[in-house]
């Protein structure tokens, strides 16, 4: 037995993921008990279900504002637990979903509308989630800050043009809820971030911007390897062997080197110009943004092995070549060619 809304609009909880410091948010109008969740995480599954419960919400959607690289998702549970529908972008190709959506899509949620904002930048298929004088940003707009743009074909210019046009369009009382938070904060508004966000308040330039975003330096997400390829499958039928689920080192690289059979590839993702300097030997060289046009051979190897420079390109193919359905891969994410020179592993030129 459910207890009753006491809610006189719209319901709004926010809740967080320790380890991941996502913001996961569940939805309900009081007088429907129709329901959505945001960015669900696998881990918090249970919590999030018994709210579900307790609150007599029937859950029509379960929303991803895009690819997580630092958590999986709990969407493929929640839709088997409740029969909600799965949303994400289109632009996230993802197939295993109920609902994609494009900029200006409308969700109705009981006497609520979820307007979709099409929000990429952080990512390529980032949307966001405007209801009821709230918005939803993901990892497009965070508070006082944004969403990194150096992998998942992120892109700073991008989600500059984006936070200014459709989300700093908004009225200014809007309530701001994040993907994230790292520093205990909750909320904002759209007219303290045009004010105070120290990325990307008015007055900052495109340039500025850009700068910024392409020097920050950061490491990749630690769960980046298993996250992506889980996420694509929303977080069911998820086999962890298909994948590698720990960062597979220089060292693993050169071992697996060492015993390739002829059913596994190596590719260096670089440029040619850098693949030409020095590379892992029986390489072969697909650089980054080619992938497309080299599926067919990719899928006839069991095992496919990438590497780079620094493990940025590798994971950005990894993460393309899985959305395209290849599950053969394994990335070398967070070490490359210089690491592998510097162990003294044989080279060729
Ligand atoms: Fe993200």
């Amino acid at each position: 037995m459910s207890i009753p809304f006491s809610h006189p609009s719209l319901l709004v909880k926010q809740l967080f993921d320790l380890e991941s410091c996502t913001y996961t948010y569940i939805l309900a109008d009081p007088a429907t008990r129709e329901g959505a969740i945001v960015d669900a995480v696998n881990e918090q599954f249970d919590r999030d279900m018994q709210y579900i419960e307790e609150l007599g919400i029937e859950l029509l959607y379960v929303i991803e504002t895009h690819v997580h690289a630092d958590h999986i998702t709990s969407a493929g549970r929640l839709r088997q637990n409740t029969g909600a529908q799965i949303v994400y972008s289109e632009k996230a190709q993802i197939k295993s979903i109920d609902i994609s959506v494009n900029h200006g899509d409308e969700l109705p949620l009981g006497s609520y509308i979820i307007k979709i904002l099409a929000t990429p930048g952080h990512t390529y298929s980032c949307i966001s989630c405007y209801i009821d004088g709230m918005v939803f940003t993901g990892d497009a707009l965070f508070i006082r800050g944004c969403g990194r743009t150096d992998f998942q074909q992120g892109n700073a210019e991008l989600l500059y043009n984006n936070i200014h046009q459709k989300l700093f369009s908004l009225p200014d009382a809007t309530l701001v809820y994040p993907g994230h938070d790292y520093n205990g904060r909750t909320w904002s508004t759209i007219a303290e971030e045009k004010q105070y966000n120290s990325r990307l308040k008015l007055g900052i330039s495109k340039q500025k911007f850009i700068e910024t975003m392409n020097n920050l330096n950061l490491a990749l997400p630690k769960k980046i390897n298993e996250a992506v390829p889980a996420n694509i499958e929303c977080g069911i039928n998820f086999t962890a062997d298909r994948y590698i689920l720990k960062e597979f080192s220089i060292d693993q690289l050169y071992q697996a080197w060492l015993q390739k059979k002829s059913k596994e590839l190596i590719i260096d993702n670089r440029t040619k110009e850098e693949f030409e300097t020095g590379h892992v030997p029986g390489s072969r060289n697909i650089p980054l943004g080619t992938e497309d046009q080299h599926i067919d051979i990719l899928q006839e190897f069991e095992l496919v092995y990438i590497y780079c420079h620094s493990g940025r390109r590798a994971q950005t193919a990894l993460t393309h070549l899985s959305i395209l359905g290849l599950d053969n891969l394994i990335c070398v994410s967070h070490s490359g060619m210089p690491d592998w020179i510097k162990s003294g592993y044989p080279v060729e030129s």
